[in-house]
């Protein structure tokens, strides 16, 4: 399985970003882990960050015919880019929307996520371990 894994603004700082919050590991650490878990070994997997709204944009729509699934952690634009909403229906791929934070548990703005409804699961809250979480969940998904 080919999977796209797409992280939205600020997380190219993790590691140094509140580590209180998002832990102590880079986002290049994060991608060397998941490359040694066994069950991220069978797939391709493609690692993408961007600040820009429309970077990501471009990026879900260059999966077409290409991915399998997507796993999106859409930082900020996670609680109103009805834009990056509307590219995960458009491009019609299994995404699971993933955060490194309990989002449920913070801040009122934060509770709120446009882009869940169009993505087949979210994992939220549990640090690095929702990225395995996600390929696990595509992984399993009947139809791939
Ligand atoms: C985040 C949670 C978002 O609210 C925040 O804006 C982020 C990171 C997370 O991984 O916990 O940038 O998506």
């Amino acid at each position: 399985m080919k999977i796209l894994i797409v992280n939205g603004p600020n997380l190219n700082l993790l590691g140094k970003r509140e580590p209180e919050i998002y832990g102590n590991e880079t986002l290049s650490d994060i991608e060397l882990w998941l490359s040694k878990k066994s069950e991220a070994k069978n797939h391709e997997i493609l690692w993408f960050q961007s600040n820009h709204e429309g970077e990501i944009i471009d990026k879900i729509h260059g999966a077409i015919d290409i991915f399998d699934g997507i796993i999106i952690n859409p930082g900020a634009f996670t609680h109103y880019s009805y834009a990056i909403r509307d590219a995960i229906s458009a491009v019609n791929i299994p995404t699971v929307e993933v955060h490194l934070s309990d989002i449920k548990s913070r801040e009122d703005f934060r509770k709120v996520s446009v882009t869940k409804d169009v993505c087949v699961k979210q994992i939220s809250g549990k640090g690095i371990d929702v990225y395995l979480e996600g390929v696990h969940f595509l992984n399993n998904l009947p139809t791939l």
